[in-house]
Formats: structure tokens, C-alpha cells, sequence
């Protein structure tokens, strides 16, 4: 029989990151919490409890993640479900070409999982039942794009949802899936005070993701379910 599960999740210091690590610790997952300053991963693990590690990382430097990989070979035995939930927003139209806000929220939502999959996939790989969950959006939908706005951001979850469609298919036939998800809008820092869910109910669909059986690789899903890309 395997011992405790083990989950890594990003941007754990707070809103729905903290929540999912949280629910994931309660459920007698070993959680590593991270987040980009090493004090608030130390405080946010200590929040946790229930055997939560917390470890410093950065999803825009190669370097931080790499670090993080290493911190994983060292100390387990392997990785069962990646939660790339990191994620910045930006408010300029695209139509303004904000051109270092693109850059920025691309390195932080798109090529931050990417980099994660790709140095933490080692230990990915030693589980017999890996996942890696994409935290992405509504805003990410293709037909929502047809709103305009927030085109960094848009352009960030596109992207990932992209990512998520591309690794789950290279997968296939292996032990990794890959899913992409949306958690609603969600009251937190950066879904603001006028959000209509509460941290709970915006991390539901990601634990659910992490623990349930018969998941599907290569989906995008809400509340459990299935949603177009
Ligand atoms: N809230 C919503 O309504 C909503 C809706 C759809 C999708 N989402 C997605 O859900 C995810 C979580 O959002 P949230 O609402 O919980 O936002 P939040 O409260 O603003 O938290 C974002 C988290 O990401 C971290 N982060 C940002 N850049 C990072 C980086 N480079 N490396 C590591 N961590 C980084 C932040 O850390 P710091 O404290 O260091 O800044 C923070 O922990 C995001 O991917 C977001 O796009 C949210």
C-alpha cells in the first residue's frame, strides 16, 4: 500500500491555493505549500498543519523552480498531483498592447506551469497515479474572448488551457494526466470583495480534480464538469 499521498501546490500563501492545500492537509495528503517569499510559505505551512511543508517558489524563475525539484527528489518519494495555481491579473485591453503586462502575466500563468510540469515531471512520473491541475479561468474560454478585456490575462488562460489540451495528449497512455479548471469567481485578493463565491466553493473542483477517480486527462472542467474550451 502507497503512504500519504503528496501534493505540491503553487501560490499557497493565500486565496484559493491556501484553501485547496488546506482541504488537501486535512484529508491526510502530505501538502507541500509554496509560494514565492520563503517567510510566507514558512507561515502559510504553519497555518496548514496537518504535516504541511512549505518551501519558496517563484513560477517565473527557472532557477526557484528548479530548486523546488530537487527539494522534492531529496525529501519524497515521489509526486502525485502538481496544483499550478499561481496566477497574476492585468487590466489593460489587449487592444492597448500593454506589452510588459503580456509579458509579465504570460511568464507567471502561462510559462509558470510549464516550467513547474517540466522540472517537477520527474517525480510525476514515479507516481503511479499523477495530475497535474491548470487553475485556469472562465476568462480563458475561447468564446469568452469575444467580451475583449483583461487581455493579458485572457491571453494567459487561452494559453494554458492550450498547454493542458497539448501535455495531456503527449501523456496519454502514461500515469499523468493533465486537466485544466475553473474555479467561478472566486472572493479572494485578486477576484476582489464582489465575487460571489467563497474560497471553499472555488477550490471544490480542484480537490475534487486531485482525489477523484475516473478524472479525465485533457478537459477543462467546472464544478466537477466537463466545460467547452
Ligand atoms: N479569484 C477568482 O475569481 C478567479 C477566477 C478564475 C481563476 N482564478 C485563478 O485562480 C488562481 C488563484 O487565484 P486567487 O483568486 O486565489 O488569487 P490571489 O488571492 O491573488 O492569489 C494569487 C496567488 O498566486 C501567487 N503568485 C503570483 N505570482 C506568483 C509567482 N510568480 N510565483 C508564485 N506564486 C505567485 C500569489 O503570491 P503573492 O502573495 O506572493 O503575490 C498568491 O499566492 C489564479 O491562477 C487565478 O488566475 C481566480
Amino acid at each position: 500500500m502507497l503512504d500519504k499521498k503528496i501534493a505540491l501546490v503553487t501560490g499557497a500563501n493565500r486565496g484559493i491555493g491556501k484553501e485547496v492545500a488546506k482541504e488537501l492537509a486535512e484529508l491526510g495528503w502530505q501538502v507541500i505549500a509554496t509560494a514565492r517569499d520563503q517567510s510566507k510559505a514558512t507561515k502559510v505551512a504553519n497555518d496548514i498543519g496537518n504535516g504541511a511543508v512549505g518551501f519558496p517558489l517563484d513560477v517565473t524563475d527557472e532557477a526557484s523552480v528548479k530548486l523546488a525539484a530537487s527539494f522534492l527528489q531529496e525529501n519524497f518519494t515521489r509526486l502525485d498531483v502538481l496544483i499550478n495555481n499561481a496566477g497574476v491579473i492585468g487590466n489593460h485591453a489587449v487592444v492597448d498592447f500593454a506589452l510588459d503586462e503580456i509579458s509579465s502575466v504570460m511568464d507567471a500563468n502561462f510559462m509558470g506551469p510549464i516550467r513547474t510540469a517540466k522540472y517537477f515531471m520527474p517525480m510525476l512520473r514515479k507516481s503511479p497515479d499523477a495530475r497535474i491541475i491548470n487553475i485556469s479561468s472562465g476568462m480563458g474560454e475561447l468564446a469568452s474572448l469575444e467580451s475583449g478585456g483583461y487581455g493579458a490575462y485572457r491571453l494567459s488562460k487561452s494559453s494554458l488551457n492550450a498547454f493542458t489540451i497539448l501535455l495531456a495528449a503527449e501523456l496519454r497512455g502514461t500515469a499523468v494526466k493533465v486537466m485544466s479548471m475553473c474555479p467561478g469567481w472566486v472572493k479572494t485578493d485578486m477576484g476582489g470583495a464582489g465575487a460571489t463565491r467563497s474560497v471553499e466553493k472555488g477550490a471544490e473542483t480542484a480537490v475534487w480534480l486531485a482525489t477523484a477517480a475516473g478524472v479525465k486527462t485533457g478537459k477543462f472542467y467546472r464544478d466537477k464538469n466537463i466545460i467547452s474550451w
